[in-house]
């Protein structure tokens, strides 16, 4: 990776990962992710924003070279998360009069986390700013955009907002900026779903605020800057807000057929009432797609069987996965089949205790269904529809 010009003086210094393909153990990366480090020359200090994950350190130093970073006066810390903190020592040593420049709380997690002795640290507070000759960076506190302690950059002169996790997607590009908005919309969604959305009613007061800024680019943490920063901002406020989809996302397993013709015959009935359906099949499902599904879904059901006496152990994923998430889905419930009993839907509706839905009528029904079960299931889809229309969500 290149050391890349935003502007004269302001730098993209970070690095490509082409190949990785899971984060935090977590969450897949279809298409590499990067971890942006910015470098910004004032006329009489330099700061290096974030850093880079520790397996490419190697490649920050390289691009410091590369822009002739010869002295560093500060470390920025947007976020203490490793993937752009890690290098921090690697900086301290390499630059011995560099300080890092935080807020109380990140302060405390590199401490914590990174060994990070206090007297190399500065620490800030919201609207503080760092004067660094002609140029002035501004610090926004903005809890949990990703954890507790982020916090966002202001580059006032040149009106660059450093917004680390915040609007960033898991997309390995050569390009600066955003190379075709279609695409990386989408992966800004899918990224949006596994990281930012549990915090969504944080992140709307994040970008009410930052609607009061001039902002000419949006340079992230990971993937490319964004020169038009309305397509994300407004994706955001999308994503953000209250309103759902006319659609239903069914995350499902069966074992031997039954909970599956049940599942077919649920998705053949939605689609008879005009109601999209994206059924994930969970043992072969990619957790960052049914995520991303979730993001603006109005139903989730879930389909499971009974495994001894509950759900489905894929199911169970599924169900923490959403209560993890926290969508802004209003109807959920459950279909599926059992042998001999269980608490298999009960189970599932206590997992999702943290979403804010109506929990509809499950079908579950016992053996391979019925045409009364299938019956059922067609009620279910009426009822969904119904749910839709009086709520306002538009139906085709
Ligand atoms: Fe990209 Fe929360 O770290």
């Amino acid at each position: 990776m290149a050391a890349r010009e935003i502007v004269p003086g302001v730098y993209s210094v970070g690095a490509i990962d082409w190949d990785r393909r899971i984060f935090d153990e977590l969450i897949p990366l279809p298409d590499g992710t990067s971890y942006n480090s910015y470098l910004v020359r004032g006329s009489e200090k330099t700061a290096l924003i974030d850093t880079v994950d520790p397996m490419k350190t190697v490649d920050l130093v390289a691009n410091l070279e590369r822009a002739g970073a010869k002295q560093i006066d500060y470390v920025i810390a947007n976020h203490a998360e490793q993937d752009h903190s890690g290098s921090i020592p690697a900086m301290l040593d390499r630059f011995p009069e560099a300080k890092v420049v935080t807020n109380q709380k990140c302060r405390d997690f590199l401490v914590d986390l990174l060994h990070i002795p206090e007297d190399r640290t500065i620490v800030i507070g919201d609207g503080d700013t760092l004067p660094l000759g002609d140029r002035t960076l501004e610090f926004i506190i903005a809890p949990w955009v990703h954890w507790p302690e982020t916090m966002l950059s202001y580059l006032r002169e040149d009106r660059i907002l450093f917004s680390c996790d915040l609007f960033g997607s898991h997309y390995a590009t050569s390009s600066l900026y955003v190379p075709n908005e279609g695409v990386i919309y989408e992966s800004a969604k899918r990224y949006y779903a596994e990281i930012m959305m549990p915090f969504r009613s944080s992140i709307k007061g994040h970008l009410a605020k930052l609607a009061t800024r001039e902002i000419d680019v949006i340079a992230p943490s990971h993937g490319p800057a964004y020169e038009r920063p309305a397509f994300i901002m407004d994706a955001y406020r999308d994503w953000t807000g209250d309103a759902v989809k006319n659609m239903v996302v069914l995350p499902y397993v069966s074992m031997h057929g039954s909970t599956r013709a049940m599942v077919d015959h649920f998705v053949d009935a939605l689609m008879q009432r005009g109601i999209p359906v994206q059924p994930f099949n969970l043992t072969k499902t990619d957790t960052g797609d049914l995520a991303k599904a979730l993001v603006d879904a109005a139903t989730v059901v879930i389909g499971s069987p009974t495994v001894i006496f509950g759900p489905h152990p894929q199911a169970v994923y599924a169900a923490y996965l959403a209560n993890l998430l926290r969508p802004k889905t209003r109807y959920a419930t459950v279909i599926g089949s059992y042998g001999w009993g269980g608490k298999t839907v009960d189970t599932v509706k206590d997992m999702l205790g943290r979403l804010k839905v109506e929990f509809l009528e499950p079908v579950y029904v016992r053996g391979h269904p019925k045409e009364a079960d299938f019956a059922a299931l067609d009620r279910l889809a009426d009822e969904i529809r119904k749910k839709h229309e009086e709520a306002g969500i538009v139906v085709s």
